[in-house]
């Protein structure tokens, strides 16, 4: 094949076939840059509702809108040309009803050109799921630590621990069988997530999982180091952009008070500055 041949996007047809296989790399992203350098590795990217958190200053993803969904994913979409981008439903646009869900998540995927969307929830999201699926909408599942359910779950802890396992173990097949074509587990123990990958026929993704899932999603500007506010402890930090980009500012700062700021000759030559 031609180096420059365009390359085939990557369906959710194709994750779920990866069950099992390669392990799927993940990231999210919110803007064009950052998702066009994702899209050079990622097999998947979320435009995850964490744009409330990670962009907007906001104190939870509760705050998120369908208008803010909607304008970060049509910002992805222009910088992908292989993965699959998935967009979330924010809190609120889907709960109510399996109607509501598919009003918000047709209009997602119109809107954006996304080729899934993710919502949080398993067993009680299980009708759903199958109403969006059976319509030509592919949902990624997210079970575990569903963080607009922070106010129910009372923080964002660990879930899955002990007897609880049990009721985590039914949300993935329920998900699964109501026709996920992926899911997210998101902070469960390691051993209860190999299960859940043994037990499962789609592809589980994990964030503050286990190695052994089919796949690992992580917050992008967390794994880059430009996101301060609150670090889960499961993240690895592959940059210290905040930090880098602190001692931009300060470098720049000190050359404009000093006057040492590059002045036109340093673009033009000196002669001709002077003109
Ligand atoms: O919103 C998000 O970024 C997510 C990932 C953490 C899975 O849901």
């Amino acid at each position: 094949m031609s180096q420059n041949a365009p390359q085939k996007s990557i369906s959710a047809s194709d994750i779920l076939a990866r069950k099992g296989g390669v392990p799927l790399v993940c990231l999210t992203a919110y803007t064009t840059p950052v998702a066009q350098l994702a899209d050079a590795e990622c097999d998947l990217v979320l435009v995850g509702d964490s744009v409330g958190m990670v962009l907007h200053g906001l104190p939870s993803t509760l705050q998120v809108t369908m208008e803010m969904m909607v304008l970060h994913g049509k910002a992805v979409a222009r910088g992908l040309r292989r993965a699959l981008m998935v967009v979330d439903l924010p809190f609120g646009s889907y709960e109510e009803s399996p109607e509501q869900a598919f009003r918000n998540a047709a209009r997602l995927m119109a809107e954006t050109g996304a080729g899934a969307v993710k919502l949080e929830g398993g067993q009680h999201m299980a009708a759903t799921i199958r109403f969006l699926v059976e319509r030509g909408i592919p949902v990624m599942a997210h079970i575990g630590l569903t963080p607009q359910g922070v106010n129910a779950l009372g923080g964002y802890r660990v879930q899955g621990r002990g007897a609880d396992a049990e009721r985590i173990r039914a949300d993935a097949r329920a998900v699964a069988e109501a026709g996920a074509f992926s899911v997210v587990l998101e902070k469960v123990p390691a051993a209860l997530a190999d299960t859940i990958t043994a037990e499962v026929p789609i592809p589980t993704v994990g964030i503050g999982a286990s190695a052994g899932c089919d796949g690992q999603i992580l917050v992008i500007d967390d794994m880059l180091g430009l996101f301060d506010a609150f670090k889960p402890k499961f993240v690895k930090r592959y940059a210290h952009l905040a930090e880098d980009a602190a001692g931009a500012i300060r470098a720049y700062a000190e050359e404009v008070r000093d006057r040492a700021f590059p002045g036109p000759e340093h673009v033009f030559g000196d002669e001709e500055s002077k003109k």
